[in-house]
Order: structure tokens, then C-alpha cells, then sequence
């Protein structure tokens, strides 16, 4: 499974791929906001330091304003995905992006495995289920990626499925082990992966143990 992050923080953004987790990096507008820059040099310094896709959403909800936009933002680097959210301007905005400007989208806001199978059918690269927004509503929004991945196995379609809000580790694992292609996670919570209680207690006694031989290495 590939690892986005979903931030427009760039010290993050430039911790984790120095680390070599990254394939990607997600935005949206409420994280362009969070970040303080404007949307072009937000995205376009993500895009210097990282070579996988990076989804920039369009905030216009009528088709030609998506185009319009998605001219825009598909100037800013090469390895752009344009994100539209799911909705009939937004399908159609996918396929001309995909057919006309041969650009990535990525197909954002979806809820059902039905906005899934559209979003399939218009030629997105990425479909962004977003799984802790469901868990809000007391639903299982793992249960829908899931669905997802049966759909897009039965019939063989090339879409990728991005789990998406994602909220705790357990996410993380869950939509690994159903297949999910990508999950996109929020920095603490992709940090918080290599967290466990008994590695610490190990490494623990493992120092204490090893500070009794009065030894030292090198
Ligand atoms: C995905 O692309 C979205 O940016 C993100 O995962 C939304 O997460 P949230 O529900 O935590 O805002």
C-alpha cells in the first residue's frame, strides 16, 4: 500500500519524504487554509520536494469553472493530480481533465460505493473514500473501502482506491489489510505507526541490562 500524507505543511511534508514514507501528498482547501500560503506557492513548494502525485482541489463547483481551475493548477508541476469533488459537474470535469488534458485526478468526497463506481466510470485515477467522516455519522467507513475494492476487482477497473480521513492507526491497518491502494494520512497519525508499548518497554530493559555490563560499542 502507498503512503500519502494529507497536509500542506511542508516541515512535514519534507520529515517524512527525507525518510523515504512518502508516494504522495494530499490537500484540500480547509488544509491550504491551515497552512497560511496561497494555494500556487503552497503547491508548488510540496511539489519540489516530492515526485509522487499531489492533489490540488478545485474550489469551483460548475464545470467550467473546475476546467478553468484545473488549467491553473495543473501549470504548477508535472506530477499534479487535479481533485474534484463527487458530484455531476464534478464527473464530467474528471473526464475532460483525464481525455482532454491527460492529467491525474483524483475524485474526492466519496460516501458510497456507488459515487465509487461513477467516479470509476469517468476514468479517475483516485477515488478518496473517506472513511472517518462515516465513522462520525456511527456508520463503518472501513466497511465501504471494502465495497469498493470488490466492485473495482469485479470488473477489473484501474482506479485506485486513496482511503482517505483517515483518523487513528487502526485505520491504517484495516484499509491495508482490505487493499485499499493508498492510504492518505494525517502526519501525526502516520508517526504514530511505529509507536508500541512493548517495543518501548523492550528497548527499556534492553539499556538497563546493557548499562549492568559496564560495556560500551566502538
Ligand atoms: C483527503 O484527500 C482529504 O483531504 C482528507 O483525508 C479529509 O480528512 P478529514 O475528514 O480528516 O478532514
Amino acid at each position: 500500500m502507498k503512503f500519502f500524507v494529507d497536509t500542506a505543511d511542508i516541515k512535514e511534508i519534507k520529515e517524512l519524504n527525507d525518510l523515504g514514507l512518502l508516494d504522495g501528498v494530499t490537500t484540500n482547501p480547509s488544509l491550504i487554509m491551515k497552512s497560511g500560503g496561497k494555494i500556487t506557492e503552497v503547491t508548488k513548494q510540496i511539489c519540489d520536494i516530492v515526485e509522487g502525485p499531489v492533489s490540488a482541489e478545485v474550489t469551483a463547483t460548475d464545470y467550467d469553472g473546475m476546467m478553468q481551475q484545473a488549467k491553473v493548477l495543473s501549470k504548477i508541476a508535472d506530477n499534479i493530480a487535479i481533485k474534484v469533488p463527487l458530484t455531476w459537474d464534478g464527473l464530467k470535469a474528471c473526464r475532460s481533465i483525464r481525455n482532454d488534458m491527460d492529467r491525474m485526478v483524483n475524485v474526492t468526497l466519496c460516501f458510497s460505493a456507488n459515487q465509487a463506481l461513477l467516479a470509476a466510470k469517468a476514468g479517475a485515477t483516485f477515488i478518496s473514500p473517506f472513511i472517518g467522516r462515516i465513522d462520525d455519522m456511527g456508520i463503518d467507513g472501513v466497511e465501504l473501502i471494502s465495497e469498493i475494492r470488490t466492485i473495482y476487482d469485479n470488473y477489473d477497473f484501474k482506479t485506485e482506491i486513496l482511503a482517505a480521513s483517515i483518523r487513528t492507526v487502526n485505520h491504517v491497518k484495516e484499509v491495508a489489510m482490505i487493499g485499499a491502494d493508498v492510504a492518505t494520512v494525517p502526519p501525526a497519525t502516520l508517526k504514530a505507526l511505529v509507536k508500541h508499548p512493548l517495543t518501548d518497554k523492550g528497548l527499556e530493559q534492553f539499556l538497563a541490562d546493557w548499562a549492568k555490563t559496564g560495556q560500551t560499542i566502538g
